[in-house]
């Protein structure tokens, strides 16, 4: 589908909502120059659109990164009627807010329809993923500013004596995450390493208790663990994350929230047989049996790393080798 007709079908729906006027074209304006919009999108993937997934975002002379915040509603293009959802399939038109990671201009789509209109890409196969027109500018964030604190993260880490990093443990359910995860920080403590472990079964049952196990709530679950795990670092602490994070998009957005040599990716590779052997709360017995939706492994995916700083095998290993391996990084890496 070419662009024009991605844009037309757009315009035509909003033609239909009285949404806007065709010809009412101020391209004399002045641009708005924001970082929140609200718009209609078109999404054109096979992979549904989750809100707070990270994609690629371009409008006439800008780029940048963008995430969905709200799906407010999406449209039933035959009666025009609103509906709730919480993604958006292919072909189907969402009436969202969108957050960018920084200010661009734009207009509203009523006012321009150049530079009303923006593409979404996706961010690792650069494929077009999505068509939008621009409703109006959010102004939310405008009033906020980023305060620069005489105490930081650099003066934080030197009363610590140790360089602040996130080790994020991946892997399957029951693949050892938590185990290993433990033991590390109990031997950090030992060496008198500040440390904080967020892990995926306890945060659950806190600040990420009103999330389930779909991709829309896992991709928010993960975003969450990222920014709190980046205010751990920014405290000065070695900070430990044990999720099973499955999607590569969410740990490669997690990873985009650090400097380079902060963020530490551990793959705890586990195959799925001896997980499910193991079984040690019984859970893959009740997806077998179709009692639990979405396991992941089973009836949703698990996104294998491709290049973790640290892999891990555990199908038999000796915990405490796997964890003087990463003590072994952290000391050659300067961590510790
Ligand atoms: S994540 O996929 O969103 O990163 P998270 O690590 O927070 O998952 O939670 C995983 C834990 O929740 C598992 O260790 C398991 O105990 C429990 N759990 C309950 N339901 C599921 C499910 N459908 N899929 C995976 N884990 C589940």
């Amino acid at each position: 589908m070419s662009k024009n007709v991605q844009f037309n079908r757009l315009h035509d729906l909003l033609d239909r909502m009285n949404v806007v006027n065709s010809g009412n074209n101020k391209a004399e304006d002045k641009p708005e120059l924001s970082d929140q919009f609200a718009a209609y999108i078109l999404w054109l993937d096979a992979e549904p659109m989750i809100p707070e997934r990270t994609y690629s975002i371009h409008f006439q002379n800008e780029s940048t990164i963008v995430q969905v915040t709200d799906l407010s509603f999406k449209i039933n293009i035959k009666t025009l009627s609103q509906l709730a959802a919480k993604k958006l399939e292919q072909d189907e038109i969402g009436y969202c807010k969108l957050s960018l990671s920084q200010r661009v201009s734009f207009d509203a789509y009523s006012d321009n329809q150049q530079t009303g209109t923006f593409t979404i890409f996706d961010t690792t196969n650069k494929s077009q993923i999505g068509a939008g027109v621009i409703d109006f500018a959010l102004r939310r964030a405008q009033n906020i500013s980023w305060h620069e604190t005489n105490i930081n993260q650099e003066t934080r880490s030197k009363t610590k004596h140790q360089k602040p990093c996130v080790l994020w443990f991946t892997g399957l359910s029951g693949s050892g995450k938590s185990t290993i995860a433990d033991e590390l920080e109990k031997q950090l403590y030992e060496l008198g390493k500040h440390t904080m472990l967020l892990d995926g079964d306890n945060v659950r049952h806190g600040l990420n208790r009103d999330l389930g196990f779909t991709d829309q709530d896992r991709v928010e679950n993960i975003r969450r663990i990222a920014e709190v795990s980046k205010l751990m670092v920014s405290s000065g602490l070695i900070t430990i994350v044990s999720f099973i994070s499955p999607f590569r998009a969410e740990r490669s957005m997690a990873r985009n929230l650090f400097n380079d040599d902060e963020f530490i990716e551990v793959f705890i590779d586990t195959p799925i047989e001896v997980c499910e052997a193991r079984d040690s709360k019984g859970l893959y017995k009740k997806a077998r049996a179709g009692q639990l939706k979405n396991f992941t492994g089973i009836d949703s995916d698990y996104e294998e790393p491709e290049m973790p700083e640290i892999a891990l095998q555990n199908s038999d290993a000796n915990i405490d080798d796997l964890v003087n391996n990463i003590l072994d990084y952290l000391r050659a890496n300067s961590k510790i």
